[in-house]
């Protein structure tokens, strides 16, 4: 369907054009004094300047011509020179009948469908899951949903950190804890265990254990950096070991993602891209863009134009060995070469946004993409406490993921209980229990993502939670009221599902509001994906929630006698929860059918 804004545009474009003005002078705007109308054009103001006219002279003209057309109920020419524009209920209606007949509320696919590869949650192997990864594993996971509902071939790259030193670390702290291992036995020449010689939750103790220790004991940190050597370099033990941890890790996470409804297409890793490295340093040195610099190899990526000091790009290090920058450098190459992504998306922590740009400027300048490849950095801000510093556990330690979760749930269980008692429901616990972790995770996602991603926010259990207000448990308790009212309807022997609005009163406000949120959503959907900003959708649907809620408050569904009129509610109210649904599940998020 045609968006509406593109609508009104066109009417406007036109009438324009027939006063004998440019048709650009017909750009239409939602109106940013919805007490005085609902769209604006503020065109007559710049033609004012190229026809060297008085703009109210212009916007008196076009209004002229617009005023007879059937979308409008009003049209208005005010000084200095706008034009404000209400629409009718008739053109209203025939919209929101539309976007109930059609398959995705009639939201037009891309006409050029992109590949677009997005690269988030970056979680790192062996360490536990925590917050920070949260965030990234949130924002991405939507931006992948928008991109899909729009028509495009979005991959999601879940980029495991698993080349680093912390593989040395663990590594290190077994051989001192268990140096009888076969691992560790340099004459060893058969197959290794199939099983690993320990578990997740060994795994996650040994981690911090070895990463504290190196920081007190050099010669254990120079151990550890060795062994990180010897395994990249394809020691056999040492990789054996590898695998088992990357198994062990990836079988939790795949676990804890799950809970979090993310989900990646692809589980590569850091290590995948290390195959492509020498050629990739080859070509950057044969094209002239590396040089040596005190003995390591860098790439310049400074700018005219700078303000700030862009330092070089470091490909490799004095000793040869490899960097993060490589890895990402040659990642760009690996996905390149299998995906041929237009757009490559990381959605990583806003500390990296200069990292990011080095690694971008390096990649376009010794030509690891195509010109009109598009390499975008979505950098988000840190959550903090209540306190306002970075989120820590009660004790002080970083919060670890599933902690987080169950604490939210746990919350929310209370909240849901509370809840059915005041109102003199039965309490099913086991039910309340499934209710709590489906809002639960609204309560999360929607906290996060109704931020705008940059900035940093304060993951406020008590706010997040709460069904008032702007939260996920509030829009999920909007739908869930209207899904209670349809299936009244349905038990008095009605189908919601076939209503069509005929025509509503035009002079009831609240229906007009509601009318006039539930039309934005396809240029909403598009822009928030325009602009990867999932706190475009946030912002909307709890706008269209509280126009319905406000809605309902005033008028009476099934106990209107006028046939015409209760089944034009009825269809407003299928809309509204088609639209919330559809945007929560962009979100990343779902409603319960009670709670
Ligand atoms: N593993 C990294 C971290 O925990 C994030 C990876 C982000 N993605 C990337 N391509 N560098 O900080």
């Amino acid at each position: 369907m045609e968006k509406i804004l593109n609508i009104i545009g066109s009417e406007a474009a036109k009438a324009f054009d027939e006063c004998g003005y440019e048709e650009k002078y017909g750009m239409v705007s939602v109106s940013n004094r919805p007490d005085l109308c609902e769209y604006q054009c503020n065109g007559a103001m710049a033609a004012a300047k190229a026809y060297k006219k008085a703009p109210i002279a212009i916007a008196e003209d076009v209004t002229e011509k617009l005023k007879d057309r059937a979308i409008f109920e009003t049209v208005e020419a005010v000084k200095p020179g706008f034009i404000n524009m209400k629409l009718s209920m008739e053109f209203l209606t025939r919209y929101m009948n539309e976007m109930l007949e059609q398959k995705d509320l009639g939201c037009e696919k891309a006409s050029q469908a992109r590949t677009i590869l997005i690269d988030y949650g970056g979680p790192n192997v062996a360490k536990p899951l925590h917050v920070g990864h949260l965030r990234s594993a949130i924002i991405g996971e939507s931006i992948k949903r928008m991109g899909r509902f729009l028509g495009h071939k979005v991959i999601g790259d879940v980029h495991l950190g698993d080349w680093g030193l912390q593989m040395g670390l663990i590594i290190t702290e077994l051989k001192k804890r268990q140096p009888e291992l076969v691992y560790f036995d340099e004459n060893y020449q058969g197959e290794y265990p199939k099983e690993a010689p320990f578990t997740i939750s060994e795994l996650e103790e040994i981690y911090p254990v070895a990463s504290a220790y190196s920081k007190e004991h050099p010669e254990y940190k120079e151990e550890a950096m060795e062994a990180t050597y010897q395994l990249q370099h394809g020691k056999r033990g040492y990789q054996a070991l590898w695998n088992h941890i990357l198994e062990i890790s990836v079988n939790d996470l795949k676990k804890n993602y799950e809970k979090l409804n993310v989900e990646f297409d692809l589980w590569k890793k850091e290590s995948d891209a290390q195959p492509y490295i020498p050629e990739m340093v080859e070509d950057m040195k044969k094209g002239g863009y590396a040089y040596f610099s005190d003995g390591a190899l860098v790439v310049d990526v400074k700018e005219d134009g700078d303000t700030k000091e862009i330092p070089p790009c470091m490909i490799l290090k004095s000793d040869g060995a490899s960097l993060y920058n490589t890895t990402d450098l040659a990642t760009i190459v690996e996905r390149m070469k299998l995906f041929e992504p237009d757009e490559i998306i990381y959605v990583v922590d806003k500390r990296q946004e200069l990292y990011f740009q080095q690694v971008f400027r390096c990649a376009r300048k010794t030509k690891l993409v195509k010109e009109d490849t598009s390499l975008r950095f979505l950098g988000f801000g840190t959550m903090n406490g209540r306190d306002g510093k970075p989120f820590k556990t009660r004790a002080g330690g970083v919060m670890r993921l599933e902690h987080l979760i169950q604490e939210i749930n746990d919350e929310m269980y209370e909240k849901i209980i509370q809840n059915k008692m005041t109102q003199n429901h039965e309490v099913n616990p086991k039910e309340a229990r499934e209710t709590a972790e489906i809002v639960g995770l609204s309560a999360i996602k929607y906290g996060d993502l109704s931020n705008q991603a940059s900035k940093d926010y304060v993951f406020d259990v008590e706010r997040f939670t709460s069904f008032a207000g702007n939260t996920g448990p509030y829009i999920l308790y909007t739908i869930v009221r209207i899904k209670s009212i349809l299936n009244n309807y349905k038990q008095q022997g009605g189908n919601a599902k076939t209503c069509r609005a005929k025509l509503f009163d035009g002079t009831n406000e609240s229906v007009r509001s509601l009318l006039l949120e539930t039309v934005r959503f396809h240029g909403v959907i598009e822009n928030a994906f325009a602009d990867i900003a999932p706190h475009k959708i946030c912002s909307y649907i709890y706008d269209l929630a509280n126009a319905f809620n406000h809605f309902y408050h005033e008028t009476k569904v099934l106990d209107e006698e006028d046939l015409e009129k209760k089944e034009s509610y009825l269809a407003l109210l299928v809309l509204t929860k088609k639209i919330l649904e559809c945007c929560i599940d962009v979100l990343g998020f779902h409603a319960p059918e009670k709670m």
